[in-house]
């Protein structure tokens, strides 16, 4: 038996927080305590805070777009993951709607999710809703360990499903135990606003932004409670990015519906402004959807983690080389009227980012205590999508995925220094406060200060149980 006694840290979970020690045998916590002994490796913790591992539920690893694919291998992003404290990530596996076999697009994932190096679970992404696929689905949410199923209502040509097709969807996962998470953006009306740009000539990335408008998310919100109000199943929001988003999500709340929702730390400490520059390859690297928006969204953002109706922080990590993106012809040219902003490929990186940016904004800038910090980074996922207390938590039982965080050190923001494959951060230079010195994972040590001592295939398939709500 492997024993590893992690000594003398501050303990520190969303509910308690204490002084002490932390046996682990063979990858699971065997014993929390005041002084524990054991002929075991030894790690002292001292002037250190002991963490749960970060669960980042929503991410876009090796994904392929249709016409550009994602700059992470599983090994890549989950390593990155590792040196910015999330020892778990819930990826989006993705049936294209020419695969139309549900069981054969995850059987492809999961082959490719066999480099991670931390711990993976799926959800799957639906965009052909069939009663061949609703078959195929309903076999993954009973019996595959996949519980919970993305749906998009944008993107109409290659992602978006109808409403029909959304109650459908809901009706079948919720009486399975399962969730649903919506993309929650009105497609069409995006769509012909953004034909009515190009159709005027602008074709800047800010009309990436100036296309999206704020209305077209909270519109969507409301559109995918009432569905699922009638379908009797829960809800999860992904990537809320509007005070109207977060305004009609709390109205269902207020009425005790089981809608759920995150955000991601890009929409907390970024705005709109980051779009307004002539210099195209910098306003590429900000073309995600939901777009930037202005700080009075940010605030209610802001605000809807503090009152509660926003439970998780997920990074959305989906990540382009804007190297690469360059090279396509037309990206060749920089100026602004040379380019085409729906042709850029939407999505950033963010994996190794989230936790220490929500530290020092959140925990160091006095937004939110530590155990709300640890809620919404890792024991709010776990528990939404089934990990829980297996993940998110440090109690006898658990697998030891650990993080050893000096609250006094300070990081800086380097792409240079980080480990995922992309060639860029959206938070180049930012200095924070606190520092990631170990990570462990099921109890073996991964990350050692700036050593890398995991390994590639290290990481197992989470089979979820059910989503038990928060
Ligand atoms: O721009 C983004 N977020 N790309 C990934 C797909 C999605 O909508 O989450
Ligand atoms: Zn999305
Ligand atoms: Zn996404
Ligand atoms: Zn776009």
């Amino acid at each position: 038996m492997k024993r590893v006694l992690i000594r003398g840290g501050e303990v520190t979970t969303a509910v308690d927080r204490w002084r002490g020690d932390i046996l682990i045998e063979d990858g699971r916590i065997a014993a929390l305590g005041a002084a524990l002994s054991a002929d075991a490796e030894i790690h002292e913790a001292a002037g250190l805070l002991v963490l749960p591992g970060g669960v980042d539920v929503h991410t876009h690893i090796d994904y392929d777009t249709g016409s550009a694919r994602t700059a992470d291998t599983f090994e890549t992003a989950t390593r990155a993951a590792a040196f910015g404290g999330t020892t778990t990530i819930v990826d989006y596996a993705f049936q294209p709607r020419d695969v139309p076999s549900v069981a054969a697009a995850f059987d492809d994932w999961l082959g490719r999710a066999a480099t991670a190096c931390v711990d993976v679970g799926a959800h799957m992404i639906l965009t052909a809703v069939t009663p061949a696929t609703l078959a195929e689905t309903r076999r993954l949410v009973r019996h595959g360990g996949v519980t919970s199923v993305k749906l998009f209502m944008a993107y109409p040509d290659t992602l978006m499903v109808d409403d029909g097709a959304l109650w459908r969807v809901m009706r079948q996962v919720g009486d399975d135990g399962g969730l649903v998470c919506l993309h929650a953006e009105n497609g069409p009306l995006i769509q012909a606003l953004v034909e009515e740009a190009l159709a005027a000539g602008h074709t800047a990335p800010r009309w990436h932004a100036a296309t999206r408008p704020s209305c077209a998310e909270g519109e969507a919100v409301d559109r995918a409670v009432a569905v699922s109000e009638l379908a009797g199943a829960p809800v999860y929001l992904v990537h809320l990015s509007t005070r109207e988003g977060v305004e009609a999500v709390a109205r269902a709340r207020d009425r005790n519906l089981p809608v759920w929702a995150e955000t991601c730390p890009h929409y907390l400490f970024l705005d709109e402004s980051a779009y307004d520059t002539d210099d195209v390859e910098a306003a590429a690297k900000v073309v995600f959807t939901p777009p930037l928006r202005g700080l009075e969204h940010q605030r209610a953002l802001w605000r809807g983690l503090a009152t509660g109706d926003l439970q998780v922080i997920s990074t959305d990590h989906c990540p382009f080389c804007i190297s690469e993106t360059t090279l396509t012809p037309y990206h060749a040219k920089r100026a602004a009227e040379a380019c085409d902003f729906t042709r850029i490929p939407n999505g950033a990186p963010g994996i190794e980012t989230r936790m220490p940016l929500l530290f020092d904004a959140a925990v160091a800038g006095r937004r939110m205590d530590l155990h709300r910090f640890v809620a919404l980074t890792a024991t709010n996922p776990a528990k939404l999508f089934g990990l829980f207390p297996r993940k998110g938590a440090i109690a006898v039982g658990s697998d030891a995925d650990l993080v050893l965080f000096d609250p006094d050190a300070t990081t800086t923001v380097r792409a240079s220094e980080h480990h995922s494959r992309v060639d860029y951060s959206l938070f180049e230079g930012w200095s924070l406060r606190g520092a990631i010195r170990k990570v462990f994972s099921r109890g073996e040590l991964i990350v050692d200060g700036a050593i890398w001592r995991g390994r590639a295939g290290a990481g197992r398939f989470l089979r979820r149980e059910a989503s038990g709500g928060l």
